[in-house]
């Protein structure tokens, strides 16, 4: 017999046939009525077990977490809050649980507790929930681009270039790392490497996505981007997944029009399609919420916040106008800010870019063109503007509420000579990315593109508040476990 997932019976209620679930027990109550999930979707069937003929030893085993099929009749349900139940004729048990030894309890856990059992944890309401939501987000993502004719190019993961130009590698090697083959002049031979070159994990798609919309004209990655930053944040992982999308002709505002549409589609897809995982995680956060003080509460349930995103422009404006804004504000003006805002040029810290989208706009801001001398060697060089007192490049970031920087982008530097007098000035070498600089030489035009974090996406539209929530195996500093 063909075994029926739980979402399909749900939805289409097929009432007084013979099915066969299988799942695991999320609850057993008196000894007849088994909750029963299979992860299809975040509703559970209610399995009501016949006592004549399932001998009294198939009952002991049905414990949580126990792995089990259910076969019987489907029936409409005498309970509350479901429509159907299955009266089980038959239960055949896959996997026993012991609740003594499984560290997972019915009742509810510490997301810290659950970080430390990431093996287990998708088995919570909870997790579950995080990785469906994920799933739709990625389907979403794929589904975007593709309705409006980009392609998915798969840019590698091991490189020999620093697309960021901020020297945040892995290296990658299969050199002795006890007694690694040395030059004449003392240093490491990685002309006996395996690549006969130093390389690491790349940081960025975006070059090679660069040279991908040189022909095809639109095209994204989504793939995994690897930072050895030290940074033990709630906002940073060692390990995370990048969106990528790179436009031929596109300049500064198109592409803040498509990071920004991409955004409210795929927010909107989620909205749409996990009704039920959001509603588990919108409870999630109101409980969570209650043990802070109140003027720390969000103002907004989840799934009211998400709508507020779709349904409202994001503000725009430029890095001298927020500069502006910062110095001026109530925090900067009574030293409440860790990092005083004392002028133009800074580099923006997290608590500037909170105030911002938190408490001056709430909402979403897209700032732009910001000083050279704090972004990448690749942005687009501004003209001169009167009340800007420095040099800028056409770069953009997003900033969300909750989150801070959830994209960043630009329009690139396409001007071969301009972009090989900055990479001498950031001291970038012209010889290793001379691929790069072939672009400029041979036919080259404007095009801009942006990086979505994808956790920090995920992190936005689930509510949770600690990006090591939302990938399945997360990897920072000191932890690479399973
Ligand atoms: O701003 P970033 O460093 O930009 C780039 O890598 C560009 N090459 C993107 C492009 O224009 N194609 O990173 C882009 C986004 C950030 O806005 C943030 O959402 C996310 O990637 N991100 C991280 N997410 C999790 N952990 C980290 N350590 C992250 N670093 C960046
Ligand atoms: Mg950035």
């Amino acid at each position: 017999m063909q075994r029926i997932k739980i979402s399909e019976i749900l939805r289409s209620e097929p009432v007084n046939t013979t099915v066969l679930v299988k799942g695991w027990v999320k609850a057993f109550r008196n000894n007849q009525f088994i909750a029963l999930n299979d992860g299809s979707t975040a509703n559970n069937l209610q399995v009501v077990v016949d006592f004549e003929q399932i001998d009294p030893a198939t009952l002991e085993r049905i414990k949580f977490g126990a792995a089990i099929g259910a076969r019987g009749q489907l029936i409409e349900s005498q309970g509350k809050g479901q429509k159907v139940e299955i009266k089980a004729s038959e239960i055949i048990v896959y996997g026993d649980c012991n609740p003594e030894e499984f560290p997972l309890q019915p009742k509810r856990q510490t997301l810290e507790f659950l970080r430390e059992k990431a093996h287990l944890r998708f088995r919570t309401n909870t997790f579950s929930a995080v990785f469906r939501v994920r799933h739709a987000l990625a389907f979403a993502v794929h589904k975007f681009f593709n309705d409006r004719g980009f392609y998915y190019l798969h840019t590698p993961i091991i490189t020999a270039s620093d697309a960021e130009g901020a020297g945040e590698m892995f290296s990658v090697t299969t050199l002795p790392l006890d007694n690694p083959p040395r030059t004449e002049s003392g240093e490491i031979d990685f002309s006996q490497d395996f690549f006969r070159r130093p390389t690491n994990l790349t940081v960025s798609g975006q070059l090679e996505a660069e040279l991908g919309a040189m022909a095809l004209g639109d095209v994204y990655t989504f793939g995994p981007t690897f930072r050895a930053e030290n940074s033990n944040t709630t906002r940073h992982l060692a390990e995370f997944w990048m969106i990528e999308p790179e436009v031929a002709f596109n300049d500064l505002h198109d592409n803040m029009n498509l990071a920004e549409d991409m955004l409210r589609y795929v927010i909107s897809y989620a909205l749409e399609h996990c009704g039920d995982d959001l509603r588990i995680l919108e409870e999630r956060l109101l409980e969570e919420e209650k043990s802070k003080p109140q003027d720390q509460r969000s103002e907004m349930a989840l799934t009211d916040k998400l709508r507020f995103v779709i349904d409202n422009d994001f503000v725009r404006l430029t890095y001298t106008e927020a500069i502006d804004i910062l110095k001026n504000s109530n925090p900067n003006k009574k030293g409440k800010f860790q990092f005083p805002v004392e002028g133009w040029g800074t580099d923006l810290q997290s608590e500037h870019e909170r105030y911002l989208v938190e408490k001056h706009f709430k909402k979403p801001v897209i700032l732009t063109n910001y000083p050279a001398d704090i972004k990448a060697f690749y942005m687009r060089q501004d003209e001169p503007k009167a009340g800007v007192p420095g040099q800028t490049v056409s770069a953009m970031d997003i900033l969300f509420p909750g989150i801070g920087e959830i994209v960043g982008g630009s329009q690139r530097e396409e001007r071969l000579d301009k972009l090989q007098t900055r990479m001498r000035e950031m001291h970038i070498s012209e010889e290793e990315l001379y691929w790069y600089l072939d672009t400029r030489r041979f036919g080259a035009c404007p095009h801009a593109g942006f990086g979505l974090g994808f956790e920090r996406l995920v992190l936005f539209v689930t509510g949770m508040t600690n990006i090591r929530d939302v990938i399945a195996f997360p990897r920072y500093p000191g932890s690479a476990e399973f």
